[in-house]
């Protein structure tokens, strides 16, 4: 029977909620051991399931995966396996698509159908990974719902990414830092992630210059040496926690173990709708507020408004005074959560796939529900949170990909959540 998370909403919530490790900082890291024979020692590493199948991934690849226990883990590559992704893995989870290049640029050639994950993008294309790797010398063969890609040696290549995308830019950052000469990325993502994972690159003996901007230069090397990684909090996280708080304005709750910093355009539209927040050095303080005001927000790739904190944000303005309008201008799908917290009382009015208009406050109210994808999933667990009487909640697994212990987390705080 599979599990479901059972709420009942209205508890004040105060107290303190500890963030973990980021999940897409993470995911990123664990393919580099494709890479190289000495063993990499990941620290802070969230027991999340997308990381589960990223190990098993690993495993299947010829590695071995040690859990030292307290979030770290060590991976050594055992014996130099090159097969084709798994394709229940490569279901699984999208970052598994960061398989790819460091496998062609290792074993010459890779197989693997088209990754799976969250169904937020139409297809969730892949169309400038192949580009990219095409410009370094890969052939591309295109199957039914697969790809076998084939390269002697991969050569460095100029390559400008026609829309911004994050792990289209770690992908390529990454296979580049082991191809033949000099690559040049333009129009890279400027997610914190990428310039954690360039900084790793360059302590495993990579030639990465300007990650955390538009244009990365990576000189390629003959070999890359292990290291050791302490994975950067997951802001996603910390910021979905921070707008819980507000949503929930029960009482004092202290976000810990967190990065502000990579968290601007949430305190920008803090500052805007009048939420009572405190930053320090690696916490966020979150009081009671008088009175939330809507606000408009557009999502936008990094250092602007998160499309992963798009959802919470949507939660949040039902219960803030007037109307604000919803612009997610990265996915085509990631308004359609809105329909269910309609359905939960919210007022909300999708203008077209890519804007909502939200009038507030409203009440709302806990029906059963079931999680279409991970961050609309923990929009909705803050709308039961939020909403008076019982929600029942199904389909979690999309949850405990990318959020762990969330309910253990959540009851530390004094939510009335079961999981059953
Ligand atoms: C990363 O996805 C994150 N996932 C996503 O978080 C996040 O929402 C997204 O970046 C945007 O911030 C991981 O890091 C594992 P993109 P990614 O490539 O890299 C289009 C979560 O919930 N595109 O930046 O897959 C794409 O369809 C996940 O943790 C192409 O058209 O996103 C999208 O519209 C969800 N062709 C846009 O670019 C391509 O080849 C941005 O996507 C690649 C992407």
């Amino acid at each position: 029977m599979e599990s479901k998370f059972v709420i009942n909403g209205q508890k004040p919530l105060s107290g303190t909620i500890k963030v973990k490790g980021a999940k897409n900082a993470a995911l990123k890291v664990f393919p580099l051991a494709l890479m190289m024979d000495e063993p990499i020692k990941m620290i802070n590493v969230p027991d999340i399931e997308d990381c589960h199948r990223a190990q098993e991934m690993l495993v299947a690849l010829g590695h071995e995966v040690k859990d030292l226990g307290g979030s770290v883990m060590q991976i050594q590559r055992k014996s130099k396996v090159c097969v084709n992704l798994p394709a229940d893995l490569v279901n699984k989870f999208r970052a598994a698509v960061m398989f790819v290049g460091p496998l062609l640029a290792t074993c010459g050639e890779v197989y693997f159908p088209h990754p799976g994950g969250c169904v937020i993008g139409a297809t969730r294309p892949i169309d400038m990974f192949l580009d990219g790797f095409a410009k370094m010398g890969a052939k591309a063969e295109i199957l039914e719902n697969s790809y076998r890609l084939t390269a002697k040696k991969l050569r460095g290549a100029k390559i400008f990414f026609p829309k911004v995308t994050v792990t289209g830019t770690e992908s390529l950052m990454t296979t580049a830092c082991l191809a033949q000469g000099e690559t040049i990325l333009e129009n890279c993502a400027m997610e914190p992630e990428i310039s954690a994972l360039a900084d790793l690159l360059n302590r495993m003996g990579a030639k990465i210059s300007g990650a955390g901007t538009p244009t990365i230069k990576i000189t390629g090397v003959d070999k890359l040496g292990g290291g050791e990684y302490k994975i950067i909090p997951d802001r996603i996280e910390a910021g979905t926690f921070a707008i819980l708080a507000a949503a929930s304005n029960s009482g004092e709750i202290i976000i810990e173990d967190c990065e502000p910093a990579h968290l601007g355009a949430l305190w920008a539209l803090f500052d805007k709708i009048g939420v009572n927040y405190e930053l320090g050095k690696s916490s966020i303080k979150i009081k009671p507020s008088a009175k939330i005001l809507a606000e408009d927000v557009v999502t936008h790739e990094y250092p602007g408004f998160a499309t992963d904190l798009q959802s919470a944000y949507t939660v949040l303005m039902t219960q803030a005074h007037g109307s604000s309008l919803i612009h997610e201008t990265i996915y085509d799908r990631r308004l359609l959560f809105t329909d269910t917290l309609t359905q939960m009382g919210a007022d909300i009015i999708m203008a077209d796939p890519h804007r909502a208009v939200v009038n507030g406050p409203t009440k709302l109210y806990g029906r059963k529900l079931v999680i279409p994808d991970l961050r609309a999933g923990i929009a909705l667990i803050i709308a039961a949170l939020i909403a008076k009487g019982k929600t029942e909640i199904s389909n979690i697994y999309q949850i405990e990909r990318g959020y762990e212990d969330l309910a253990g987390r959540l009851k530390n705080i004094g939510a009335d959540i079961q999981k059953i």
